[in-house]
């Protein structure tokens, strides 16, 4: 939506113009998937879409939310705590809303008008987009001027409690915290974290989404979370750590047989070699090295197809076309998996051929068509000028 059109939109709905507008983007991961509850290293990037907020401060002491993508709006009283309302979007804002309400700060009443071009639940994070947006225009609006580490933490809390999804910090950290052009080395242990180029001149970020809707992603997760902590408890007995990525794929090879379970086992190697992955992929990023990048990106795949089983035919075909496709030197699912995005490497001058026969196939197998859109690496949260 044009900048124009949400001030459209919000003069129709509040008769005024908004104080302020603000962005926050979405992010796809490139390599370092189903690490970041296991304290290691991911390396994701905030991308082109995301979520526009319009608002103004009100006088009245009430909260009004709407959005241009759904219908439901709400007008609720500022009161001193709030709790989630069924499964409405806006519990999302009102979440954070309630997180700023603990720290006793003094807010007034606002008027809300969202707009988002994220899919929603697609493995994108729309959902830490519109929590760390809210996050950063309270702070900004009110003066609490927390930074983009601070609000990440308050957006995650935000989702673990208040939503009730047992999710890292990835998702939050990435749309708070991005940078044009560069992808985010981030130790989700420490949140220590390195900024590294991640731009080229003859590949471009691609991002597929298989436009599978997704059942049941929160509890296979959860069931994900449970299997690498059962494998902790098991290595713990040999091994001095507190998270499975402290462990590296040589003492995981001499001890991988405390964990008796062949199911649990293949999750913790998942793990354990993911995350040196993302250790080569930011070595062949130095390097100027995108074939190795890509073919880890391939790797990455491979190890959450079988070791992790998170992925799905959706993904699967079309991991499988883009490593029959000259052009493509690496692809791999994004975000939690069960359906939802791939994000793929394309050769420039191949992408018109590239998103022509992959539909094609795709649809050929599955039935319908996968979205093909390009994207880049991008800043992190910001206020838009107006
Ligand atoms: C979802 C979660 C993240 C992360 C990924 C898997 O996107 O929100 O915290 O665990 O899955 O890497």
């Amino acid at each position: 939506m044009e900048l124009t059109l949400l001030i459209e939109e919000f003069k129709k709905t509040y008769h005024k113009l908004p104080e302020k507008i603000f962005f926050c983007p979405g992010r796809v991961n490139l390599i370092g998937e189903h690490i970041d509850y296991n304290g290691g290293n991911v390396l994701p990037c905030a991308i082109t879409m995301g979520t526009w907020l319009a608002v103004a401060k009100n006088t009245e002491k009430v909260i009004r939310f709407q959005s241009f993508n759904f219908q439901e709006q709400d007008s609720l009283h500022l009161q001193e705590s709030y709790s989630k309302t069924g499964a409405q979007w806006f519990n999302y804002p009102l979440g954070v809303l309630n997180e700023f309400l603990k720290d006793n700060i003094n807010l007034s009443g606002l008027d809300l008008f969202f707009y988002g071009n994220l899919p929603v639940g697609a493995g994108l994070s729309s959902s830490a987009s519109i929590e760390v947006l809210m996050a950063y225009a309270i702070s900004n609006l009110f003066g609490v001027n927390k930074d983009g580490k601070e609000i990440a933490l308050l957006a995650k809390k935000v989702e673990n409690e208040f939503i009730g999804v047992n999710c890292g910090i990835m998702d939050q950290f990435a749309v708070a915290m991005g940078k044009k052009e560069n992808a985010i080395l981030l130790n989700c242990d420490t949140l220590d974290y390195e900024y590294f180029p991640f731009h080229s001149e003859k590949y471009s970020l691609t991002i597929i989404n298989t436009n599978k809707q997704r059942k049941l992603v929160d509890s296979k997760y959860n069931e994900r979370f449970a299997e690498c902590r059962n494998a902790l408890a098991l290595l713990q007995k040999k091994l001095s750590v507190s998270n499975l990525c402290e462990i590296s794929p040589a003492s995981f090879e001499l001890t991988k047989l405390l964990i008796e379970n062949e199911v649990v086992r293949r999750r913790a190697q998942h793990v354990i070699s993911e995350n040196q992955r993302v250790k080569d992929a930011v070595l062949a990023l130095q390097m100027n090295d995108w074939e190795i990048f890509g073919k880890l990106m391939y790797a990455s795949h491979q190890s959450l197809q079988v070791d992790y089983e998170v992925s799905g035919i959706e993904l699967d075909t079309i991991i499988d076309f883009c490593k029959s496709f000259a052009g493509c030197i690496g692809a791999r699912m994004t975000g939690a998996g069960f359906g939802g995005c791939a994000v793929a490497l394309v050769a420039e001058n191949r992408l018109d051929d590239f998103k022509t026969k992959l539909i094609k196939h795709y649809q050929t197998i599955i039935g319908y068509t996968p979205d093909v859109f390009l994207t880049s690496a991008e800043d992190g949260v910001k206020e838009i000028a107006f």
